[in-house]
C-alpha cells in the first residue's frame, strides 16, 4: 500500500483524502458525500436524465477515491428500470481508491456493500458489471487517455486544482473533452475560475454559473446546447473578463477576448435576452426563470458569478 494517501478529517468534520505528492484533499470542507452530491450528481440531473430511455454515458474525470463515481452509481443501481448508465472513470494513480476501500475507511467513502465491491472489482479488474451500470476504468494519464472515451452525455471534471493539474484546466483539454460530447451534454466541475470558464468558452462549450462553494464562490457547468443551462454566464461576466488579470489558461490563442466576445453564447446575451424578457409570454417562476414544455429550465434569466 502506498503512503502517498492519507486520510484527513476536514474542517466541516468529514473524512477526505489528502494526496502528498500535490498537496490536496479531495473533496475538502464539506466531504465527499455531500460534494458529489451537491457539485456532480445533482446539476447534472442524473436522477433524472436516469429515467429517460436512452442509455447514458458519464465520463468520470479524475477517479481519486471514487466518491462521485460510486455516488452515481448508486444513484443508478437504485432503479428498478431504465436505460443503463455507463461510468468511465479516468485516473492515473489508484493509490486513494486503495486507501478509501480498507476496511476502516470503505463507510466513510460510500464504498461499503455492493457499492464496494464494486469499486473493489473496478480496481482489481478494471471494469465492473452491475444490474444497471457498467464502470470502467481508463487507466492513465489525462488528457491524452480522453481519447479512448466514448461519446458522453455527462462529464464530472474534477482534476485538482489549476495550480496542481494545469494541464487538465487548458483549453486543449476542454477541446478534446468538447470532442468526446454528444448533443446534450453537460460538463460540470468545482471551478468557478475566470480562466476555466474562458477556456471552456474557447473549447466550444456554453457556460454556466454552477452550486456556490464558499463565500463569493460558484461551481461551473457547462454544455453542448445552452438550453441546458440554469444560470448562463452574463454580461457583467464578459464585462469583468476585459478587466481580470488572470481571464485565460496559459494555452489561450493571443485572440482569446475576441474570440470569447465573438462565441455564440456572447452573441447570444447581446441580442436575445432583453426582447425576450420584454415579450416572452412564456409561464415564468418566482426567480424569473422561464420553464419549457420539457421541464427543462429556459435561460432568461442569468446569475454573475461571483
Ligand atoms: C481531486 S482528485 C479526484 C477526486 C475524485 N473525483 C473523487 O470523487 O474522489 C483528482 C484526481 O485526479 C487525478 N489526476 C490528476 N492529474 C491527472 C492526470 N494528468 N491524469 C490522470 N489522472 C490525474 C489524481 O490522481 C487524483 O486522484
Amino acid at each position: 500500500m502506498s503512503d502517498e494517501c492519507e486520510v484527513v478529517t476536514t474542517t466541516g468534520g468529514a473524512q477526505a483524502i489528502l494526496d502528498r505528492r500535490v498537496g490536496e484533499v479531495m473533496h475538502p470542507v464539506v466531504g465527499p458525500a455531500v460534494e458529489a452530491a451537491r457539485l456532480y450528481c445533482e446539476p447534472a440531473r442524473l436522477a433524472a436524465r436516469l429515467q429517460r430511455s436512452e442509455p447514458l454515458v458519464l465520463l468520470d474525470v479524475g477517479l481519486g477515491a471514487g466518491s462521485n463515481a460510486i455516488a452515481a452509481w448508486r444513484l443508478s443501481e437504485a432503479r428498478t428500470a431504465g436505460p443503463r448508465l455507463t461510468i468511465v472513470s479516468f485516473e492515473r494513480s489508484l493509490d486513494a481508491l486503495a486507501l478509501a476501500l480498507r476496511p476502516e475507511h470503505a463507510a466513510d467513502f460510500g464504498l461499503d456493500g455492493a457499492a464496494g465491491a464494486a469499486a473493489s472489482t473496478l480496481l482489481g479488474a478494471g471494469v465492473h458489471e452491475a444490474a444497471r451500470t457498467t464502470w470502467r476504468l481508463i487507466a492513465g494519464e489525462l488528457p491524452g487517455s480522453l481519447a479512448g472515451a466514448p461519446a458522453a452525455d455527462v462529464v464530472f471534471w474534477d482534476p485538482f486544482s489549476p495550480r496542481a493539474n494545469p494541464e487538465l484546466w487548458s483549453v486543449a483539454a476542454f477541446t478534446t473533452l468538447r470532442g468526446r460530447c454528444r448533443a446534450g451534454a453537460t460538463v460540470h466541475t468545482y471551478s468557478g475560475a475566470t480562466a476555466v470558464r474562458s477556456a471552456l468558452l474557447l473549447a466550444g462549450f456554453f457556460v454556466g454559473v454552477g452550486e456556490p462553494t464558499g463565500a463569493h464562490k460558484a461551481a461551473t457547468c457547462a454544455a453542448v446546447d445552452p438550453a441546458d443551462l440554469e444560470h448562463p454566464l452574463d454580461r457583467r461576466w464578459l464585462a469583468r473578463l476585459a478587466r481580470s488579470t488572470a481571464a485565460f489558461p496559459a494555452d489561450a490563442p493571443a485572440d482569446a477576448y475576441s474570440r470569447v466576445a465573438g462565441h455564440p453564447h456572447s452573441r447570444s446575451l447581446r441580442r436575445a435576452q432583453p426582447s425576450a424578457r420584454r415579450h416572452s409570454h412564456a409561464p415564468q417562476s418566482p426567480s424569473g426563470e422561464l420553464h419549457r414544455d420539457d421541464g427543462r429550465p429556459r435561460r432568461l434569466k442569468v446569475e454573475s458569478d461571483p
